[in-house]
C-alpha cells in the first residue's frame, strides 16, 4: 500500500482530481489533505471523502516541530504540494528527500521563482507572447520552483488565447497529468 498527503492552501481542484484518480485504486490511500488555510475549500472537499484534514499556522509550520512530527508519524510515500502556497522549510525537505513533489503551471526555469504563481504566471506568458506554455512536476528544494524536474507537459498558445483561456487551458493539463505521474513515481519506488 502507498500512501500520500496532499498539501494544499486554496480551491484545490488539482487535489481533487488526484483523490478522485486514486479513489477505486487500493494500492494507493490519501491519508491527509494538510492546508495553512482553515477555510480553504479544499478541506471540505477533504472531509465529504472522508479524508483527514491538518489546518497549521506559520508557527507551527516554520518555528516549531508540530507539522513535521505528524508528518514523521504518518511517513507517507509521498508529499505532494497542490497549489500550496508556503516555501516548505528545509528540515522538512531533509525528513523526505525525494518524496515531496510540486507541480507549476509553467514550463520550468521559464516564470518560476519567488511572486512566480497563479495568475502572474498567466499575465507573464502573454506578455511575451509565447507561442506555447505547460506545466512542470518536480521535486521540492529549498527554493522557489527549482528543484529536479520530474515531467513537463507543453500546450501551444494561439494569439486570440486570452488570460481566462490559459487559466483553463493550464488547469486542464494539469487535471490530466498530475495524478498519472504520481502514480508513476510511486510504481518505480
Ligand atoms: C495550479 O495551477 C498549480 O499549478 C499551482 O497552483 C494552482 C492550484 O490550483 N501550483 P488548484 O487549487 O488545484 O485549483
Amino acid at each position: 500500500m502507498h500512501s500520500l498527503i496532499i498539501f494544499a492552501s486554496g480551491t484545490g481542484s488539482n487535489a481533487k482530481k488526484i483523490i478522485e484518480y486514486f479513489e477505486d485504486n487500493d494500492q494507493v490511500e490519501i491519508v491527509g489533505v494538510f492546508s495553512n488555510n482553515n477555510q480553504a475549500p479544499v478541506l471540505k472537499m477533504a472531509e465529504n471523502k472522508d479524508i483527514k484534514t491538518f489546518s497549521f499556522d506559520r508557527n507551527s509550520f516554520y518555528k516549531s516541530d508540530d507539522v513535521l512530527h505528524i508528518l514523521k508519524e504518518i511517513n507517507p510515500d509521498l508529499i505532494i504540494l497542490a497549489g500550496f502556497m508556503w516555501i516548505v522549510p528545509e528540515r522538512m525537505i531533509d525528513s523526505f528527500p525525494n518524496k515531496i513533489i510540486n507541480i507549476h503551471p509553467s514550463l520550468l526555469p521559464k516564470y518560476g521563482g519567488k511572486g512566480m504563481y497563479g495568475n502572474r504566471v498567466h499575465k507573464a506568458v502573454l506578455a511575451n507572447r509565447e507561442s506555447e506554455t505547460g506545466i512542470s512536476i518536480h521535486y521540492v528544494n529549498k527554493y522557489y520552483d527549482e528543484g529536479k524536474l520530474i515531467a513537463q507537459f507543453k500546450i501551444n498558445l494561439s494569439p486570440d488565447d486570452d488570460l481566462e483561456k490559459v487559466v483553463e487551458k493550464i488547469h486542464k493539463l494539469e487535471h490530466a497529468n498530475y495524478a498519472k505521474v504520481i502514480e508513476q513515481l510511486l510504481l518505480s519506488k
